[in-house]
C-alpha cells in the first residue's frame, strides 16, 4: 500500500485549503465507518483522501481530459461536467498518485452519483463525503445519527437528500443515482418483509 502521508502532501498542492481539509475529513470519517461496518480501513483512508483529487479541474478540462483518456461520457455528464471529477479522479488516483488497487479506484469513481451494486467500501466513501465534520447543510445531523446505526439506512437517506436537492435546483438526475437508490429501497422492502409491490 502506498504511503498515506506522501499522498496527502502531494494532494495538498493540488487542492484549495478548504477542499484539502474536506478530503482529510472524508478520510477520517471513512476510517471510522469502515471500522464500524467492516470495510477495509486502509483502503477507506486512501479512497477518502483522494476522492476529490480531480475536483479542482474546470469543466472544460474535465471534458477534454475524459475524452483524451478514452472515458465514456454520457449525456448527463456532458450537461453536468462536474460529475466527471469522480470517474476522472479514479483514473488520476491510479496515474498520478500510484494507486493500483481497483477497489479504491472504484470507490472514488462512484462517490458522486452512487450507483447499484456498490461494495461496502463504495458506500463508506459515498457516505463519508456527505457527513464529514465540515459539512453543514440542513439534515446532515440526521444523516450522522443514522450512520451510527445502519450503513444502508444512512445511504438511502443520503440518496433521498441528494435527489431532493437536485430536484429543488432544477438539476439533472444521473441514472446511477436513481438505480442506486431504487436498489436500496427494494432491498429494504425485502428485509422488512413489507410485501410492498414494486409498482406501487
Ligand atoms: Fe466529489
Ligand atoms: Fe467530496
Amino acid at each position: 500500500m502506498i504511503e498515506y502521508e506522501a499522498v496527502a502532501e502531494q494532494l495538498r498542492s493540488q487542492l484549495s485549503e478548504k477542499r484539502y481539509f474536506h478530503s482529510i475529513g472524508v478520510s477520517q470519517t471513512a476510517v471510522r465507518l469502515a471500522h464500524q461496518f467492516g470495510a477495509d480501513v486502509q483502503k477507506a483512508a486512501l479512497a477518502g483522501l483522494l476522492h476529490d483529487c480531480a475536483r479542482a479541474l474546470p469543466n472544460a478540462q474535465l471534458l477534454s481530459t475524459a475524452e483524451e483518456w478514452g472515458l465514456r461520457v454520457d449525456l448527463i455528464e456532458r450537461c453536468t461536467p462536474v460529475l466527471l471529477h469522480a470517474k476522472l479522479g479514479a483514473l488520476l488516483a491510479a496515474r498520478k498518485y500510484g494507486v493500483s488497487d481497483s477497489e479504491i479506484c472504484q470507490a472514488i469513481a462512484c462517490h458522486t452519483t452512487g450507483g447499484p451494486g456498490m461494495t461496502k467500501l463504495d458506500k463508506v466513501i459515498y457516505l463519508a463525503d456527505v457527513i464529514e465534520p465540515s459539512r453543514s447543510f440542513q439534515g446532515v445531523e440526521e444523516l450522522r445519527k443514522l450512520a451510527e446505526e445502519s450503513l444502508n439506512g444512512a445511504l438511502l437517506a443520503a440518496y433521498n437528500q441528494s435527489v431532493i436537492h437536485i430536484l429543488h435546483n432544477g438539476g439533472l438526475l444521473h441514472p446511477d443515482t436513481v438505480a442506486g437508490r431504487n436498489e436500496l429501497v427494494m432491498q429494504n422492502r425485502r428485509e422488512l418483509g413489507s410485501g410492498g409491490s414494486l409498482d406501487e
